[in-house]
């Protein structure tokens, strides 16, 4: 057994603990624990690579993926953890998120980077506000990876949330691209859905798609998508507090843009619905978090918004004239063979977790993608 593996273990029974003796203990905790563990995950060395169903196996945009099944962004935010990724039998790998400019992320009450997990619901929230070294710096580890086939990299980016201007915001992000471009990475998401940082972002518009993440999008696409000279894919990340019924406008905006896929989604701030989506033994820590950070909700409670939002783009899609490869990435509570089965059913093209693959990870170990891919 793998120090990983021994911690998550343990860490199955710490976390019940921690959370019951105080949420406000806990937070202190596990925001820098997670990374410190995320550290040595990235460092571990394992033998061979994980072997998962050939049906699983996936060419998206002419590039080979292993499954259909990877990380989403935020879990190797520096560019680490490709061969953990690779080893464990991860459908790809995405690293990221980044900015044009280095960014700190939260802290409040001394606590860098607030996060914690509520063990009973298989959920988790986090006010990071998007801490990162750059795009440069990103894309100079990316270089530094030892690529394996089956394996391609993706990377997350999104618009700096204090640019100066919406003008600024989409330059960024365009040098981003440009400079990804010239990487090994294979594909990009860009992120306009980070609840923690101020955004122009989706959710927030009641009957339309924000008109400034609107401005932005078509900045990018005639600046990048328009003079693209080799095949690097870039799909866009949404809220999964996104309302169902802006997804045919948000769809009809990203074809014509000329954007390759749209992922639903990131995390959630409506309190309010998932409440009653927590199992009670975790309501005081959630109400601790959101009282204090507000953040966003990840995991198992995120589960049906996710898969409703990606059933509505997928029929949605079938009635549209798409001229492009058009693919849809679901993301929010994927954590048990079950939710794969759903998304297979409905024709997902890929899926990726965060919140289930720790949980994952503490019962399986890194033999996870095998065990949940059946
Ligand atoms: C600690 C943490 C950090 C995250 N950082 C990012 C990020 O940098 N960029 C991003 O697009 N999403 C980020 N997310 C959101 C996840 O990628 C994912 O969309 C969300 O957690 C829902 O998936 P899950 O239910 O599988 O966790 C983060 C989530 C967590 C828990």
């Amino acid at each position: 057994m793998s120090l990983c593996t021994l911690m998550a273990t343990a860490d199955k029974y710490l976390r019940p603990a921690l959370n019951g003796i105080s949420p406000k203990f806990a937070v202190r905790v596990y925001s820098p624990g997670r990374k410190i563990f995320l550290k040595m995950l990235a460092n571990e060395s394992l033998d061979g690579r994980s072997v998962v169903p050939e049906k699983y196996r996936r060419t998206l945009w002419g590039i080979d993926f292993y499954s259909t099944l990877m990380n989403s962004a935020g879990m190797f935010k520096h560019g680490e953890g490709y061969e953990t990724a690779f080893r464990q039998g991860a459908g790809a790998y995405l690293c990221g998120t980044s900015t044009d400019k280095p960014r700190l992320g939260n802290a409040k009450f001394g606590v860098k980077t607030p996060f914690i997990s509520y063990p009973y619901s298989g959920a988790s929230s986090n006010w990071m506000g998007l801490p990162n070294f750059g795009h440069d710096d990103l894309a100079t580890r990316i270089q530094k990876i030892e690529k394996h086939s089956l394996c391609p990299i993706g990377v997350s980016l999104s618009p700096q949330p204090d640019a100066d201007s919406l003008e600024d915001s989409a330059a960024g992000v365009v040098r981003g691209l440009n400079i990804f471009d010239k990487t090994q990475a294979d594909f990009a998401e860009i992120n306009e859905s980070c609840p923690n940082v101020p955004h122009d972002v989706a959710c927030g518009a009641k009957n339309a798609p924000d008109a400034n993440m609107v401005a932005r999008l078509e900045i990018i696409s005639r600046e990048f998508l328009k003079k693209r000279n080799r095949n690097f894919p870039v799909i866009v990340k949404f809220s999964n507090d996104t309302d169902p019924m802006l997804v045919p406008q948000l769809l009809e905006c990203l074809v014509s843009l000329g954007f390759d896929g749209v992922n639903f989604g990131n995390t959630s701030t409506d309190y309010d619905k998932l409440h009653p989506l927590f199992e009670e033994q975790d309501l005081p820590a959630l109400d601790y978090f959101i009282k204090n950070f507000g953040g966003g909700v990840s995991g198992k409670v995120l589960r049906h918004k996710s898969y409703e939002l990606c059933y509505t783009a997928l029929a949605n899609l079938k009635t549209m004239n798409v001229p492009q490869e058009f693919r849809v990435v679901r993301t929010g509570g994927v954590a048990e063979y079950s939710d794969i089965e759903k998304s297979e059913h409905v024709g997902v093209d890929l899926n990726q977790w965060f919140t289930g693959y720790f949980e994952a990870f503490a019962e399986y170990g890194h033999d996870l993608y095998t065990q949940i891919l059946k």
